[in-house]
C-alpha cells in the first residue's frame, strides 16, 4: 500500500477524530447534572436497552510528554482511595436511576492508568457493580493497562476481578523512543505479560502503538510492528501521534526533539498497515486491527461495526455509556454528558450527593442522522442514504437536505479514488480512501462548515 504525495498534500488538514459526533469541544457548558439526571431517566426508552460503564482512572505514576488523555501525575494511595469511594457513590446515584430490568453488557476502565490503583480498589468497584446490576450472558469487561506496572500477580487478580479483556499500551518496542518520551519500559518481554493474560480462559489482548513520535522511522516501525505480530495479539492499534500543544504543553518538548513530517508518518503506518494486513489481520476503520477470525473483523465486514468513546464494538455488545468517574463522557442516544475534569472538585461534588457534570449535549433528530452517517462512514466503511431514511422514517431527499451533500462536493473525492458511487445514494471507502476516511466524514458534516474549533491533523 502506497499513498501518493500529492493526496498527502492535499487532505492532510486538521479535522476531526470523530469519537462522537459532535466532537466534544462542541459541548455546551449550559448542559447540567438536572439535564443529566433527566437525560439518565429518558434513556431507559431509548435505544440500546443495554448498558455500558465507562470508568475513569485519571491517575498515572509518570507522565509520557506525549500523553493526550484526561490524568495527572499521582502515587497519592490515599487520594486514590477517596477518588475510587467517589466512583462507587457515583455508581449508586446512577443505578438508582435506571430501569433494574436493563443489563450491562459492557465495562470498559480508561484513564489514565487504570492499574495505578491498589488492586483492593480495584476489586472495590468491580463489586459494587456486581452487586447492583446484572450482565449480559458474554459482557465485555475490558481494562487499560501499563505493561510497566502489571506484573503476575495483578494480572491474575484483575483476571478474578472480571475483566476478560486487556489492552496494553505498548507504544513501541524501542527503547530510545520510550526514553525520549519519558516512559517506562516494561520490566519483563511483553510476549511474557500476554501469556499471563492468556493462560486464562476467555481473555483477549489488544496491544497499542502510536507512530509519528520523536526518534520513530519506517524502520523502527517496521521492528516494532514485526515485533507485535509475534506476539499475536487479538487485536492492535496503530494510533497516529495527534499533536495537540496548544491543549497539551507537554508536548512542546517532543517538539524540540524532533517529530517526523507528514509523509514519514505516512511510511511508518503503511509498513505497519502491510505488515499487519500480510499476517492474518483485518484493517478496522482508521487505525485497528483485528484477527480475521475475532468478532471485530466478522462484525465489520457484516457492516454491524459499531463504536463509542472506549473504540470499536459490535452492535451486540454496544450499550449505551453510562460514564463514571472525572472528565467520563456519558453518551447516551440523545445526549451526551461530561463529568467535571477536575478528580479533587468530583470528589468533592459527588460527596455532596451532586453529579458533577459540566458540560454536554443534547442531539436533536438531524444531528443523530449526521451521526449515523458518519458512524457508518467511520465504522463500516459505508453508507447508504436509503438505508438511512428507513432508519429514520423519512426519505433519502430529507437525509441528504439535513447533510452537507450534493454530488459535485464529493467528485473530488470519487476522482481522486478514496471513494465509490457503486449506485444512488449509496457510497463505499476505497482501501486508500481508508487513509482519509476523516476527511470524508468530516465532508458530510455541515456543521464544520461554519465552526472555529482547532483540530489535530488528518494524518
Ligand atoms: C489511557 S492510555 C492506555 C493505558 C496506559 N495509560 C498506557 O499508556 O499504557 C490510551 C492510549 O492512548 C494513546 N495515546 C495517548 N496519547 C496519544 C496521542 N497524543 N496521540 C495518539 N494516541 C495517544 C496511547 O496509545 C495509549 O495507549
Ligand atoms: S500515555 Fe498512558 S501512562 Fe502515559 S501519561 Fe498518558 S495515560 Fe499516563
Amino acid at each position: 500500500m502506497k499513498i501518493p504525495e500529492t493526496l498527502i498534500q492535499k487532505y492532510n488538514i486538521p479535522v476531526p477524530r470523530y469519537t462522537s459526533y459532535p466532537p466534544a469541544n462542541f459541548f455546551y457548558e449550559e448542559f447540567g447534572a438536572s439535564d443529566y439526571i433527566k437525560a439518565i431517566e429518558t434513556s431507559n426508552s431509548e435505544w440500546p436497552e443495554n448498558i455500558s460503564l465507562y470508568i475513569h482512572i485519571p491517575y498515572c505514576s509518570k507522565m509520557c510528554h506525549f500523553c493526550g488523555c484526561n490524568t495527572q501525575f499521582t502515587r497519592d494511595k490515599d487520594k486514590m482511595r477517596r477518588y475510587t469511594e467517589a466512583v462507587k457513590k457515583e455508581i449508586l446515584m446512577v443505578k438508582a436511576l435506571l430501569d433494574p430490568g436493563r443489563k450491562v453488557s459492557q465495562v470498559h476502565w480508561g484513564g489514565g492508568t487504570p492499574n495505578t490503583l491498589p488492586i483492593e480498589l480495584i476489586h472495590g468497584i468491580m463489586d459494587t457493580i456486581r452487586k447492583n446490576f446484572s450482565f449480559t450472558s458474554n459482557p465485555e469487561i475490558a481494562i487499560e493497562c501499563h505493561p510497566a506496572m502489571l506484573d503476575e500477580n495483578y494480572t491474575e487478580q484483575l483476571v478474578l476481578a472480571g475483566f476478560n479483556r486487556f489492552s496494553l499500551g505498548i507504544q513501541d518496542f524501542k527503547q530510545e523512543v520510550l526514553d525520549n518520551v519519558n516512559r517506562n519500559a516494561p520490566k519483563v518481554p511483553v510476549k511474557e505479560i500476554v501469556g499471563w493474560i492468556r493462560s486464562y480462559p476467555d481473555t483477549s489482548v489488544n496491544l497499542d502503538f502510536i507512530y509519528g513520535l520523536p526518534f520513530q522511522n519506517k524502520e523502527t516501525f517496521t521492528e516494532t510492528i514485526e515485533k507485535a505480530v509475534e506476539i499475536s495479539p487479538d487485536r492492535l492499534v496503530t494510533f497516529s501521534y495527534a499533536h495537540v500543544p496548544w491543549i497539551k504543553k507537554a508536548q512542546k518538548i517532543l517538539e524540540v526533539k524532533g517529530l517526523p513530517e507528514a509523509n514519514e508518518k505516512l511510511d511508518m503506518f503503511e509498513a505497519g498497515y502491510d505488515i499487519l494486513t500480510k499476517n492474518g489481520y483485518s484493517p478496522i476503520g482508521l487505525d485497528h486491527f483485528a484477527r480475521n477470525t475475532d468478532e471485530l473483523s466478522i462484525a465489520y465486514k457484516n457492516r454491524k461495526l459499531h463504536r463509542n468513546f472506549q473504540g470499536y464494538c459490535t452492535r451486540e455488545t454496544t450499550g449505551q455509556v453510562y460514564a463514571l468517574g472525572s472528565t467520563g463522557i456519558s453518551q447516551l442516544e440523545s445526549v451526551y454528558a461530561q463529568n467535571e475534569k477536575n478528580p479533587d472538585k468530583y470528589v468533592e461534588l459527588i460527596n455532596k450527593g451532586e453529579f458533577t457534570v459540566e458540560k454536554g449535549y443534547r442531539l436533536n433528530v438531524n444531528e443523530k442522522i449526521i451521526r449515523h452517517v458518519i458512524t457508518e462512514i467511520m465504522c463500516n466503511e459505508y453508507v447508504s442514504f436509503d438505508e438511512t431514511a428507513n432508519k429514520f422514517n423519512t426519505s433519502p431527499n430529507e437525509i441528504v437536505k439535513v447533510l452537507n451533500y450534493t454530488p459535485e462536493l464529493f467528485k473530488g473525492f470519487i476522482e481522486d479514488g478514496l471513494l465509490q458511487a457503486p449506485g444512488e445514494g449509496i457510497f463505499k471507502v476505497t482501501p486508500t480512501g481508508r487513509f482519509f476516511i476523516r476527511n470524508i466524514a468530516a465532508h458530510f458534516d455541515p456543521n464544520l462548515i461554519s465552526s472555529t474549533k482547532k483540530f489535530s491533523k488528518a494524518l
